[in-house]
């Protein structure tokens, strides 16, 4: 008898937990929050070859450029769209001495980065060449302060150089190095990961650094962000929330995907379906990572005032073979496009509390869209997904409800299908991850309060799981057109091939 209702209950437990198909809905009729483009947002820091050789390569380089910035990379971005860029650090930002980088750059001093690989940074690439950089991508710029060896003062001054339109000793400055016009900065960071290599700080004493820092930030309509938690550091965001709450706009978070620990983060094409799977269940914390934080910064701000901007994310392994430990080169396979994708729906879903993420980092440093080898430039899978993502931008999220298949490995399961949606100017777009490898999922959709009359969609995918680009072979993960959706009756259904990435645009 016992083994009878032992079995039943195992039956009913397998029952609860089996799905009879993938299916989606998604509240088309009660349209969410904007997603801010800024979600859309990637970081910058003077780290290895993000800025010299990926960004900027001086006016003399041969390789093409404008003003120095290389012209390949400023299409790729401006085709991919950047919604805000973070600069210039990271850790270095608490190194950087912004009077450093500006003037005639044959008087510039030199520096060592301390924290990345030890290296001369001449100061070439600083505030003019960064704010023109965003100019010429149509990119919106945000600006890291240094708190760890700066000054209030610095800081402050910073803010005037850049923002001011009146009189002063810092806009005559300005004007000398020829930028007669303010620039439009809104966003300012009080310091990175002041909890580490930001300062090694406790909450409490970050906190009142913090708004004194704050206190000096003068300049209309700015927006100030606190740094924030690593990971799942709540007690850090509460006590941020309890104390300063009504001096910032934003508190960040940082969270990067390393598949198993720090000390054995393992290659970043070189892996079997065992890391793949793993990698998965690590970036899906972000799932948790983003409810909790918002949960505690409900407490003190139910209005949702304050943003959660997640300004640091993506996979971190290790570096390629013979290069820099300290330049954090690594390559992307379509394993990141699938973790881009979910970590974006994640955000997109979010779009009530999250106001912006910055994918860690934009050229040739850890997640990148964009890898470069002097003259030759790769685009990365992460890449082909920011730039199919790029309808979400500034669209209304549409709330979803996800019943996927399990994909299962040696006992342990996720789901199969992973989505988030929006709508703008009456397009709905909605954008898929089939993590599981080897199966396609056949997908129903319940659209609430839509009946769509045309279907188009793109897709990012490739032969193997590791499948990445390289340079000077022809790609294998890119973007084409996505055929595998139907409107019958007027009912979308979908058939999503195995290890993909996929948009689905209804009108
Ligand atoms: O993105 C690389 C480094 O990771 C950043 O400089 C720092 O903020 C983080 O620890």
């Amino acid at each position: 008898m016992k083994r009878f209702v032992l079995f039943l209950m195992l039956g009913s437990l397998f029952f609860l937990n089996t799905v009879a198909q993938n299916r989606i809905v998604v509240h088309v009729s009660e349209p969410g929050p904007k997603i801010d483009k800024a979600v859309y947002g990637h970081f910058a820091e003077h780290l290895g070859h993000c800025i010299y050789g990926g960004i900027y390569v001086g006016e003399n380089s041969p390789i093409p450029n404008i003003r120095g910035f290389r012209k390949d990379v400023v299409e790729a971005l401006k085709a991919m769209k950047v919604g805000i860029l973070r600069w210039p650090g990271g850790c270095f930002a608490d190194t950087y001495h912004w009077r450093d980088g500006i003037g005639p750059r044959n008087e510039r001093p030199s520096i060592i980065n301390v924290h990345w690989g030890g290296v001369t940074e001449d100061n070439s690439f600083g505030t003019h060449e960064f704010l023109d950089f965003c100019e010429v991508i149509g990119a919106e710029p945000y600006i890291n302060l240094n708190v760890g060896s700066g000054t209030v003062r610095e800081a402050s001054e910073w803010v005037e150089y850049v923002t001011s339109s009146n009189k002063s000793p810092m806009t005559e400055l300005r004007k000398k190095n020829g930028r007669e016009d303010p620039w439009n900065v809104k966003y300012w960071a009080v310091g990175n990961e002041t909890w580490g290599c930001g300062g090694n700080m406790r909450p409490e004493y970050y906190a009142d650094v913090y708004k004194q820092f704050a206190s000096f930030l003068r300049a209309p309509g700015i927006y100030k962000i606190a740094s924030g938690a690593n990971s799942e550091d709540y007690k850090w965001t509460e006590v941020l929330m309890r104390e300063a709450k009504w001096m910032m706009n934003g508190l960040s978070l940082h969270y990067y995907t390393v598949p198993f620990d720090w000390s054995k983060k393992g290659s970043a094409t070189q892996f079997d379906e065992k890391v793949w799977f793993q990698t998965f269940s690590k970036t899906l914390k972000m799932e948790e990572l983003v409810t909790k934080h918002a949960a505690v910064m409900d407490q003190f701000d139910p209005k949702k005032k304050v943003g959660l901007l997640v300004d640091e994310w993506g996979c971190w392994y290790d570096v390629e073979p013979g290069t820099n430990p300290g330049f954090l080169y690594q390559q992307s396979s379509l394993r990141d496009a699938l973790v881009a994708g979910i970590n974006l729906n994640i955000f997109n879903n979010h779009a009530d509390r999250v106001r912006m993420a910055n994918i860690a980092q934009m050229i040739n440093v850890l997640q990148s869209v964009i890898l470069t080898k002097d003259q030759e430039m790769v685009l990365t899978p992460t890449y082909y997904v920011f730039k199919m993502y790029n309808v979400h931008q500034e669209a209304n999220m549409l709330p979803v409800e996800v019943q996927s298949y399990p994909y299962t490995l040696e006992g342990n399961s996720l789901n199969a299908v992973h989505c988030s949606a929006s709508v703008k100017d009456g397009m709905v777009s909605i954008t898929l991850c089939n993590l599981d490898p080897q199966k396609n999922q056949d997908v129903e959709f319940d659209l609430r309060g839509f009946v769509p009359a045309k279907v188009s969609g793109q897709i990012v995918t490739g032969k193997s799981i590791n499948a990445f680009n390289d340079f000077g072979k022809k790609e294998e993960v890119s973007l084409s057109e996505f055929k595998g959706a139907e409107i019958v009756k007027g009912k979308l259904s979908a058939k999503l091939p195995s290890k993909s990435v996929v948009l689905i645009q209804l009108q």
